[in-house]
């Protein structure tokens, strides 16, 4: 799906680099079909010898000349300066892949002038590892192949889900943010299994596993986090006891609030880069 297909990354910093990785590592493309820019040569040059054979360069006009697919990985606040670079030199059927924070497909498609496709991504951090999860969005103008296409790239670091531009800020309030949240429940397990004697970096490892092996073992086996809990909460045991304290303190409604809080937060900073 992406062997024919020139990509460029326009800003390749955390969330480039995690796409480009995947792209090397996931697909069949030939590193000379990947042209990536950011403003830093050191940076690039350690990315030109990390990858041998992709094209590096400042220049993101050069960059997005030709190109089959361009990716916005830049920050919000510099995404208007790149489409002055690219908007006079974009053919119509370039595929442009945005994972810009709250920025909408309609408004990208205006500010570049022309109707060209244009996908919204939303990743998160664990795309470095591999382990993202990724909601797209097609815009007016993206047809199936060209969410196909931008679901093959980000399916090369995690899983994606496509849904309606219109949930992209819950999607931000859920799994964009939500590493976040995961980070401070580790963070926390840790810090209870030190306060009962446990060395730290063991309980670190411990907690951390757990949280993975629980997200696995949801995933893996497609059943019910409920039932799950269930089979871990032997009656008169330790782990309801547990539980029956986290309800006390409203654990599920403290998480839901969150979603919630953030999910506004995002579609207040949408409508801020939309004046
Ligand atoms: N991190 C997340 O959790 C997350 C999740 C979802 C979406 N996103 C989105 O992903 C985007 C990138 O985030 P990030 O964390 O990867 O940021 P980042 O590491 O700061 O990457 C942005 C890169 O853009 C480059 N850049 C700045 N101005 C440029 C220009 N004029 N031309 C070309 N490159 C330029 C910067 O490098 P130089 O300074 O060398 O130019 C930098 O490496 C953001 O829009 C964010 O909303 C991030």
């Amino acid at each position: 799906m992406l062997s024919d297909q020139t990509i460029a990354i326009l800003g390749i910093g955390n969330m480039g680099r995690a796409l480009l990785g995947g792209l090397m590592h996931g697909h069949d493309v030939d590193p000379a079909q990947v042209r990536v820019t950011r403003r830093n040569t050191a940076a690039l040059d350690a990315l030109a010898a990390e990858f041998p054979g992709i094209v590096t360069t400042t220049d993101n006009t050069e960059a997005a000349r030709g190109a089959d697919i361009v990716i916005l990985a830049v920050k919000p606040q510099t995404v208007s300066t790149v489409i002055d670079d690219i908007r006079e030199d974009l053919a119509s059927e370039t595929l442009v892949i945005s994972i810009l924070a709250g920025i909408t497909t309609e408004a990208l498609r205006e500010a570049l002038g022309q109707d060209v496709p244009v996908v919204r991504a939303m990743p998160n951090t664990p795309a470095l590892v591999d382990e993202g999860a990724t909601a797209l969005a097609g815009g007016r103008y993206a047809e199936d192949v060209h969410v196909g296409r931008a679901r093959a790239i980000f399916e090369a670091v995690g899983t994606v889900e496509v849904l309606p531009e219109d949930m992209m800020d819950a999607v931000t309030g859920l799994s964009g943010s939500g590493p976040a949240y995961v980070y401070m429940i580790i963070e926390a397990l840790t810090d209870g299994g030190v306060k009962q004697g446990l060395p730290r970096p063991q309980a670190l490892r411990l907690a951390a596993q757990t949280v993975f092996g629980a997200a696995k073992l949801v995933l893996d086996t497609g059943r019910h986090p409920a039932i799950l809990r269930d089979e871990v909460t032997t009656p008169g045991g330790t782990a309801i006891a547990a539980v029956a304290n986290l309800e006390d303190h409203g654990l599920r409604t403290m998480l839901i609030n969150a979603v919630a809080t953030a999910t506004a937060r995002s579609a207040e900073l949408s409508r801020l880069n939309h004046k």
